[in-house]
């Protein structure tokens, strides 16, 4: 899940984990920019670098979380291809661990996309449902050994870094030319470049963000990485019919009309000198000012639809809350997105 920072990457991407999860399947909600969004939105302790199960979904299902640091990453990491196991230490004591993975971006994005490659990858027992997230690394002789997880969502870095954060293991490709890590980087690609991975867009109905996706979704393309769908957030229903809405940009609504509803409902009084003008007269003044601003504002929302409309993909639309987004908001959000077909 990518998107312009502050469009509900992080919301979307949990309301789709839980979608997902419906029906008694697993997921994986996975974070890799250390803001602990996940931790805060489902209202539990900060995560540590463990998956950890934070919701049941409808139906039995099951959410688990994991906030991906680069560092424990990186040690892991020395330790399957290195086998430095205490060397790893060291290096993290002499500072190694904190240059590679806080100096050389390149090396940090490797480390968070194998993190997921390893999520989606991994095979285990079934869990019983209500159990706790398996610890990693378990063995067992049960026959129905599966994917762990049915699905896992990355709340991926914004559309401004998607491109090179998801294209990473490219570059590594590149530069190793045989070895373990090659073959790991290659494999990740292939994943990523499979019809098993798809890379969901957040938008809200503005100028910017719309252009960002429209952006993204060219330079996906043009690396060859399936986009799946764009789901537009915090969307607000007109306050007026779509008449009244053109009227009241072209400066027609009849005044006369709104002065005789705004007396009616006894709004208004006759100004008392006292600086604020708040006679009826003024007050229909103001509101059909709001009423052209809202106008224009729907009319620029309709435009930004169809730019959304062009880049021809499947669109979900999520509600603007006016409550925020708690828990319960969010398993709200998810059934949207079911009811949408997104999951
Ligand atoms: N549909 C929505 N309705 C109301 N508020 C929302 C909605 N989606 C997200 N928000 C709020 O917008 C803010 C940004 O959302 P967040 O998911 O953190 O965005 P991002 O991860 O893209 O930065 C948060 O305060 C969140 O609660
Ligand atoms: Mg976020």
């Amino acid at each position: 899940m990518t998107g312009k920072g502050g469009t509900g990457k992080t919301t979307v991407a949990a309301a789709l984990a839980i979608a997902l999860a419906s029906g008694g399947r697993r997921t994986l909600l996975v974070e890799v920019e250390g803001r602990q969004g996940i931790a805060q939105l489902f209202d539990v302790p900060p995560l540590p670098y463990e998956e950890r199960q934070v919701a049941v979904a409808p139906g039995g299902g099951e959410v688990s979380a994991l906030a991906v640091e680069p560092e424990q990453a990186l040690l892991e990491y020395l330790e399957i291809f290195y086998h430095l196991g205490r060397a790893g230490r060291v290096l993290e004591r002499m500072g190694a661990v904190d240059f590679a993975t806080t100096i050389a971006p390149g090396v940090r994005d490797v480390l968070l996309t194998g993190k997921v490659y390893e999520a989606v990858r991994r095979r285990g027992p079934r869990p019983v449902p209500g159990s706790r997230a398996p610890s990693r690394g378990r063995k067992s002789s049960s026959k129905d050994e599966g994917p762990v997880y049915d699905a896992v969502v990355l709340d991926a870095p914004p559309t401004g870094r998607i491109g090179r954060f998801l294209n990473v293991n490219e570059e590594v490709v590149g530069l190793a030319k045989v070895g373990p890590i090659r073959n790991q980087a290659g494999a990740i690609m292939t994943l990523l470049r499979s019809a098993q991975a798809r890379v969901h867009l957040v938008t809200v109905l503005e100028d910017m963000p719309v252009q960002e996706t429209a952006d993204a979704v060219e330079e996906l393309g043009r690396i060859g990485l399936g986009v799946g769908g764009v789901v537009v957030n915090m969307v607000r229903e007109p306050f007026l019919p779509e008449p009244a809405l053109a009227g009241a940009v072209a400066g027609t609504l009849d005044r006369s009309e709104v002065l005789a509803g705004l007396t009616a409902a006894g709004l208004g009084r006759r100004s008392r000198a006292t600086g604020n003008d708040t006679s009826p007269a003024a007050l229909a003044d103001a509101l059909l000012g709001e009423a052209a601003e809202h106008g224009a504002r729907v009319a620029m929302e309709h435009h930004e639809r169809e730019a959304l409309q062009e880049l021809g993909r499947p669109t979900y639309e999520l509600p603007a809350l006016a409550t925020g987004v708690d828990l319960g908001a969010l398993y709200g959000l998810a059934e949207r997105l079911r009811e949408q077909g997104m999951a």
